[in-house]
């Protein structure tokens, strides 16, 4: 393929893809599952450790289950391919002790550490990069996906449910999908113009005339009946709905266990 004709058709792709939530009951080949994994492991990792592993969740019955650990969503049931990305330092710590890091460390009175919240953070990194590239891997083959943040709360379930040690979050899952019908009739979703969201320099708080101009095209109709306008709708719909709630108290959950002293 020349230059120009890949430029296009890679900027066309991103351009284009939008999040697929109805699929055709038309499974994956092994061939297209792999193409999407080899996808996601292309992509760059911190130190290229690969701090992240991938869960293929195939037993119907957990994905039936997950429907309800994450906040109801039947599409998660019906997706002919589901992978959880976790941020995973479980890995590089059981390396670490095969070692013989930490008895390394005392010879040389260096203090040995186990994983801390930037280790996490940098895992969550690694891994939702991964998962991203797997997104857009699966697009190339005409494959739709759908992100499921809210694999996020439920921390002890799902830890239970796939058998998570300690130094592993789950920090994503995808449902992924030939679309049920044109895909291209599914609106592209809208974005806030670029100057409210690329800064030059220096970080820029945005006044009330900037939120009146970034918002005022919103197409999202007002579904929070006790919302006045759009700050009340994000925070009691989103930002403060019960989901949101019940991730924070996962996720401070998982941290304690991530940071607790042995
Ligand atoms: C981190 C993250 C979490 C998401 N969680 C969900 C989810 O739980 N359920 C869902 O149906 N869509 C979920 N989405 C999809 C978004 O709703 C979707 O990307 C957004 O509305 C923009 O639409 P588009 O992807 O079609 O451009 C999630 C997306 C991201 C990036």
């Amino acid at each position: 393929m020349d230059e120009k004709n890949r430029k296009d058709q890679t900027l066309e792709l991103i351009k284009n893809r939008r999040t697929i939530r109805a699929y055709d009951p038309k499974p994956l080949s092994q061939e297209a599952v792999d193409t999407i994994i080899h996808g996601a492991m292309r992509a760059p990792t911190a130190g290229n450790l690969m701090m992240y592993s991938i869960i293929q969740v195939s037993d119907q019955k957990l994905k039936d289950r997950l429907v309800k650990t994450c906040d109801n969503q039947p599409h998660i049931a019906k997706a002919p391919l589901v992978l959880l990305f976790l941020a995973d330092m479980q890995r590089w710590w059981d390396y670490f002790k095969l070692s013989k890091v930490e008895e390394k460390c005392n010879e040389i009175g260096k203090e040995y550490q186990t994983p801390q919240e930037s280790d996490l953070l940098l895992a969550c990194c690694d891994a939702l990069i991964a998962a991203q590239n797997s997104v857009i891997t699966a697009e190339a083959l005409g494959i739709g996906s759908c992100y499921i943040g809210d694999i996020m709360e439920n921390y002890e379930i799902h830890r239970e449910m796939f058998d998570l040690p300690r130094w592993v979050f789950p920090i994503t899952l995808i449902c992924f999908g030939y679309p049920r019908g044109d895909k291209n009739k599914i609106p592209l979703t809208s974005r806030y113009a670029q100057k409210f969201i690329q800064f030059t320099d220096k970080y820029s708080r945005l006044s009330e005339e900037d939120f009146k101009e970034m918002l005022k095209d919103e197409e999202r109709p007002m579904i929070v009946k006790e919302a006045q306008n759009m700050g009340q709708q994000f925070y009691l719909g989103k930002i403060g709905a019960d989901f949101s709630i019940e991730m924070r108290r996962s996720v401070k959950a998982a941290l304690k266990e991530w940071l607790k002293k042995n």
